[in-house]
């Protein structure tokens, strides 16, 4: 199963960090010194993907001049001989061609903003990708879920899931375990936001997916459901009725970078296994670790 397409939908308000996100896209906050949305681009280059969908929304403007050229900026950088800047950006920027947009224009959830890529990703599998969840893993979570698609029948979906405390299950979509092979398991039902002591496991869905095309068709008539949203989830429960669904236990640090103390952490992650800065970082966090 070849999958070449990845949609990232980046429409979301990113409510859970106002005020940074009042004027500027969650996507766009930064870990250390890349934006969000650069990080999962980088994962899905990684993993093979060759064509990046974008959903966007209002105010996402920002997102699209990040992997544009900016031509002034280029020539003041070649003027004034920054050779290791101007590599820094020619590696972040996609062939032309390679990336595209389109926009949802009302909030009406995950699933209804994965719909309106239905015309760019065409009939063929792809993957979708959400970019307030960062993997620190080499390889990474998609090239992790690519690999084991390899091994399985060609009509198969996937999800990456990790454990989460009994406790945070009605925060997440949680799915339920069949037959296991290592790390890959047989889905054995699927659930979004589960009331309080009603999730089937603590396996909550990760936001990493591929999946069939046929979604598409399940998602034009899928009705609202958790948080009046229309939701990926649900459209999912509905395909695993003609088509097989297997979660991927991911190895790596899962960080929800769209809360406040997941951002924090991951910042100190993703600075950790920086070398230039890891010294400077430990001894500052031990200062402050003492108050
Ligand atoms: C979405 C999905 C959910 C998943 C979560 C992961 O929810 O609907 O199944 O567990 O992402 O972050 P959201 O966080 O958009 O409410």
């Amino acid at each position: 199963m070849k999958i070449r397409k990845a949609v990232f939908p980046v429409a979301g308000l990113g409510t859970r960090v106002l005020p940074a996100t009042k004027a500027m896209p969650k996507e766009m906050l930064t870990i250390v010194d890349k934006p969000l949305i650069q990080y999962v681009v980088d994962e899905a280059k990684e993993a093979g993907i060759e064509h990046f969908v974008f959903v966007t929304g209002r105010n996402k403007g920002v997102i699209e001049d990040h992997f544009d050229r900016m031509y002034e900026l280029d020539a003041t950088l070649s003027a004034r001989g920054k050779k290791a800047e101007m590599e820094i950006l020619a590696r972040d920027q996609p062939e032309a061609g390679a990336i595209s947009f389109t926009r949802q224009q009302a909030p009406l959830g995950l699933g209804h903003a994965v719909w309106c890529a239905r015309d760019i990703v065409g009939d063929e599998p792809f993957a979708v990708v959400l970019p307030d969840e960062l993997v620190l893993h080499t390889p990474g979570c998609l090239a992790q879920m690519i690999e084991a698609a390899s091994k399985l029948a060609a009509k198969s979906n996937l999800i990456a899931v990790e454990a989460v405390p009994d406790e945070l299950t009605h925060q997440y979509g949680i799915c339920g375990v069949g037959k296991r092979n290592g790390r890959v398991f047989e889905v054995d039902g699927m659930v979004e936001k589960p009331a309080k002591g009603t999730a089937p496991s603590n396996l909550s869905i990760t936001g990493r997916y591929i999946l069939q095309p046929e979604i598409f068709r399940i998602l034009e008539t899928q009705e609202r459901g958790a948080g009046g949203e229309i939701q990926l989830t649900d459209a999912m429960i509905g395909l695993s009725k003609t088509q097989k669904f297997y979660g991927v236990e991911f190895e790596g640090e899962r960080h929800d970078c769209g809360s406040k103390a997941g951002f924090l952490r991951a910042n100190i992650a993703f600075g950790m296994v920086r070398p230039e800065l890891r010294e400077g970082l430990r001894a500052e966090m031990k200062k402050y670790s003492a108050h």
